[in-house]
């Protein structure tokens, strides 16, 4: 199987987790993409879905399905994204596709998320991965330089702005043993919006696609 086949099958079994009737959160990336053709089928099954980049919006909408404001919705049963990096304990690394803010809030709100991933995503350590920061433009040296003396090597994600308005560094060469005490000490750094490490709000389940076929693990 390529690994755009293995996407769609987890975008295709993401579907059996998605309530009838509901409003669902939404993703960003070529996996989510497969998800939302998905989704399209099926449509009339979900009232509406909150999404977490134009990107994401703009293909839910032409296919017809309602995008709503998150502060139009009190909670979401669930939420279908991707991830860059994923290991044992469902802890993840995001924003390979810039979209990790908005992605992090409508994670924070959603009963459960589900991540759907082919199976290069499982790793046993997660940073080789490098570790996306979207970061307020005039913050970026001073981030820069604390990222630096954490030990990575940060690199700012050329000509790219963020749906908010900032950029994004990228941190190479960092070794994540410990990814809840990264993402604190990260998300600390006065000008950074959010870390790309999902560690405190982790996957509850994660789809995994393999030449076997699509596997569960549930880390809650
Ligand atoms: C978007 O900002 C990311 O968090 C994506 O969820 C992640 O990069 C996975 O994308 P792919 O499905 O394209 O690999």
């Amino acid at each position: 199987m390529t690994q755009d086949e293995l996407k769609q099958a987890v975008a295709r079994a993401a579907l059996r987790h998605v309530p009838n009737g509901a409003i669902i959160g939404v993703g960003t990336g070529s996996t989510v993409n497969f998800f939302i053709d998905a989704l399209a089928t099926l449509k009339d099954r979900v009232r509406g879905a909150v999404s977490s980049s134009e990107r994401s919006t703009e293909r839910l909408k032409a296919y017809g399905i309602p995008v709503l404001d998150l502060n139009a919705v009190d909670d979401l049963p669930v939420y279908v994204d991707g991830a860059d990096e994923i290991d044992a304990n469902g802890a993840m690394i995001k924003g390979g596709g810039g979209a990790l803010t908005r992605e992090k809030i409508i994670a924070e709100v959603a009963a459960q998320f589900v991540c759907i991933v082919d199976a290069s995503k499982l790793v046993p350590v997660l940073g080789k991965f490098p570790l996306p920061v979207e970061v307020v433009p005039m913050a970026r040296e001073l981030v820069v330089r604390r990222l630096r003396a954490l030990g990575g090597e940060p690199k700012l994600r050329e000509g790219y702005v963020t749906d908010n308005g900032n950029v994004i560094v990228d941190v190479h060469g960092l070794a994540i043993t410990e990814p809840r005490q990264v993402e604190n000490t990260i998300n600390q750094i006065p000008g950074v919006v959010t870390v790309g490490l999902f560690a405190r709000r982790g996957a509850d389940l994660a789809l995994v696609g393999t030449a076997g076929g699509v596997e569960e693990r549930s880390f809650r």
